[in-house]
């Protein structure tokens, strides 16, 4: 609420809001600046005197010469000694918004888009994006481990930083993977990134030239081919069967590839994992032609049947792996928080590119997640979550069997928060597009497929639903498909 005060000299209303916790002189200072905005007051005039003032609004005299003062600070206002105080000819903002253009005034090259953006909306339960569970997510532990940073850093973390990233959150990165995964432990091979998406941009604009060709899944993640593309690169598409990427295939194509790209650990989206033989055999292959292995391990912590599968990165005496890894499923893609880890030489050339793009990271976040890996706190976040994404997936997998029976054929992925869907008697173009009509999301293997043609899969991500939740998507699906 606001109470209008007639101001005399200059017949006009200055309406003072009553908020208490704004300060009284600061009120009287933003009511200056509202009645600019509505026009009541132009350049040069003058306002009324600190005393006159006071005395009108019943404050102290004081009180007013602090809004002045504030006004003057901020530039609106100026004070001649003996004239009194004035609206400024220079006010620091423009009232006036622009006029939208009507043309556009310069041309540019389309970007198709990587890919559709999930519908939101109230009841909408999504399947599609591999969305882990925001809300379980240690939100106070962030914050405290945020406002710490910026309590005892704040001199350092506010400045300008290492484009590579925190070195204290590269040290903890290098020490929990190799821990976990078996990667060298060496700060100096860990850049920090905006999640795994902008180390493939930094990666594929640092390794490729125009007209490049790099090996890819015929069935993957239609971003990454994006972000070769835009470097200049061709993707070439390699097939994927039970046993992930089919390596007699690339070998057999005696093509010249700049890069591999592959998703070693649980296969992108169709989940299977890249079976041991073909391993040895795409990194035989790698050497053996000096090309570099992209692994994107975007999961890893979610693996369910056994250990997990170390990384090819794990096994790389000749330096051939450039590794992904992201904390977007670990915590949530929101933060974008992920990192690339190669040769040390090769991460100081990616920091050097980062440089010139993005400057460097969000330091205190990066010191927060640091100092969180390092109180353990993120490995008890993901034992926990590994238990609850597997009861969701057996959930799933039961309620799809009790619905669909055997129109759904799949098999239980070892890893992953996905399920990758055979329904070969349902037209799934239809089923997502009834689906959607009734509040459920998802993606088909149309959306996944290199050559974009129509294949009768699906997938559906458990991880960020609740029983409850994976219950009634469930439902709609059922009704969903009967209507298509
Ligand atoms: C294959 C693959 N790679 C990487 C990512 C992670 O992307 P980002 O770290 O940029 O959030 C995802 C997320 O969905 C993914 O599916």
């Amino acid at each position: 609420m606001k109470n209008d005060v007639p101001v005399a000299r200059t017949q006009v209303q200055l309406a003072i809001s009553d908020r208490e916790d704004t300060p009284l002189y600061a009120r009287i200072a933003q009511a200056v600046v509202d009645g600019l905005r509505a026009g009541r007051f132009k350049a040069g005039d003058a306002l009324p005197g600190s005393r006159s003032l006071a005395e009108q609004l019943r404050v102290h005299r004081n009180t007013v010469v602090a809004a002045y003062r504030e006004l003057e600070a901020e530039g609106w206002v100026f004070t001649t000694p003996g004239q009194g105080t004035r609206i400024s000819e220079h006010l620091p903002v423009h009232f006036k918004a622009g006029k939208p253009a009507k043309t556009k005034g310069f041309a540019w090259e389309a970007i198709p888009d990587s890919w559709d953006t999930a519908p939101r909306g109230p009841g909408m339960l999504d399947l599609g994006p591999g969305m882990p569970d925001v809300q379980n997510i240690p939100v106070d532990a962030i914050a405290r481990a945020f406002r710490r940073a910026l309590q005892n850093r704040r001199g350092h973390l506010l400045s300008y930083t290492d484009p590579a990233g925190q070195p204290r959150l590269r040290g903890a990165l290098s020490q929990w993977l190799s821990e976990t995964r078996g990667l060298v432990q060496d700060p100096e091979r860990y850049i920090v990134t905006r999640g795994s998406q902008h180390g493939m941009d930094l990666v594929a604009r640092t390794l490729f030239r125009p007209g490049d060709r790099v090996a890819v899944e015929a069935y993957g993640y239609p971003p990454a081919w994006q972000a070769f593309r835009l470097a200049g690169a061709e993707p070439v598409p390699f097939p994927v069967d039970e046993e992930g990427l089919c390596v007699d295939v690339l070998e057999a194509s005696k093509g010249k590839f700049a890069a591999i790209y592959v998703t070693p650990h649980h296969q992108y989206p169709t989940t299977v994992s890249l079976s041991a033989p073909r391993r040895l055999q795409l990194l035989a292959f790698a050497r053996k032609h000096r090309i570099p292995i992209l692994e994107d391990d975007y999961d890893h912590e979610f693996h369910y049947q056994g250990m997990p599968i170390l990384p090819l990165a794990s096994d790389d005496p000749t330096g051939q792996v450039i590794y992904f890894g992201t904390l977007s499923k670990v915590l949530a893609p929101g933060l974008r928080m992920g990192f690339v880890s190669a040769h040390p030489d090769f991460i100081a050339q990616l920091a050097r590119l980062r440089r010139a793009t993005d400057r460097q990271g969000d330091a205190p976040m990066e010191w927060a997640v640091a100092e969180m890996l390092e109180e353990g706190e993120i490995q008890r976040h993901v034992r926990k979550m590994r238990r609850l994404y597997e009861g969701r997936r057996a959930f799933l997998a039961e309620r799809l069997r009790v619905e669909f029976g055997d129109e759904l054929k799949f098999t239980l992925p070892t890893g992953g928060i996905g399920l990758w869907i055979h329904a070969p008697g349902i037209d799934v173009e239809r089923w997502r597009e009834k689906s959607l009509e009734l509040g459920v999301h998802f993606r088909i293997a149309r959306q996944y497929a290199f050559d974009g043609k129509p294949h009768p899969w699906v997938r559906f991500g458990f991880a960020a639903h609740e029983e409850s939740g994976l219950e009634e998507a469930v439902r709609r699906l059922r009704k969903a498909a009967w209507n298509s």
